[in-house]
């Protein structure tokens, strides 16, 4: 691709990021869950820390919120999971799936950066408030944020709800399917029923 190989500055992210221990997460996972999906992804989902299921198996978005995350992304938009690539914020599940800390997004962010750098996708998501906080750098509540574009280092960002949120309110997946529509239309994707 233009621009260079992404799968291979992917893949020197991850070599970076090695046997990390940069921060007090690194005592209590199993597992470095790096993100996964297509280094050519023209669309990129930024979600908060791996959950148990994720720490298990090393991939980003595998339980229950991670079903979630592939009905909205291949029954609502008609999209391969494979083809987007899925990362977080934090790399490392936090104890008792606790919020992620300020230094421990700090001592993460280095390696999300770079892997936005190498995929460089022409979409990205924030899901939910660290996600999105993290991407438009900003503390804005994400009642807030949720469907207003904003951008990341050029790249058109569109904050919406977590799909763990959506599992307990399932009233706010309207909202999230109108934010995906405005995402089909930047990528110049079809439209689901329109
Ligand atoms: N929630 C997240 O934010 N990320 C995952 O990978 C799984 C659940």
């Amino acid at each position: 691709a233009a621009g260079g190989d992404r799968a291979a500055r992917l893949a020197a992210v991850r070599a970076d990021l090695g046997d990390c221990q940069r921060c007090r997460l690194a005592g209590g996972r199993k597992t470095i869950v790096f993100g996964q999906g297509n280094p050519e992804a023209e669309l990129m989902f930024v979600g908060e820390a791996p959950g148990a299921d994720e720490d298990e198996q090393g991939l980003a978005f595998v339980g229950r919120a991670g079903q979630l995350l592939t009905d909205i992304i291949e029954k609502g938009m008609k999209l391969r999971r494979a083809d987007v690539f899925i990362a977080n914020v934090l790399k490392c599940r936090p104890p008792q799936n606790r919020n992620p800390e300020s230094d421990e997004i700090l001592a993460c962010q280095p390696f999300l950066e770079a892997q936005i750098r190498a995929i460089r996708p022409r979409v990205l998501v924030g899901l939910g408030k660290f996600g999105a906080q993290w991407l438009l750098k900003t503390a804005a509540p994400i009642t807030r944020l949720r469907g207003q574009l904003g951008e990341y280092e050029g790249i058109p960002v569109m904050p919406t709800y977590h799909p763990a949120y959506l599992l307990r309110n399932a009233a706010g997946k309207k909202d999230v399917w109108e934010d995906m529509k405005v995402v089909l239309r930047l990528l110049g994707k079809p439209v689901p029923g329109e």
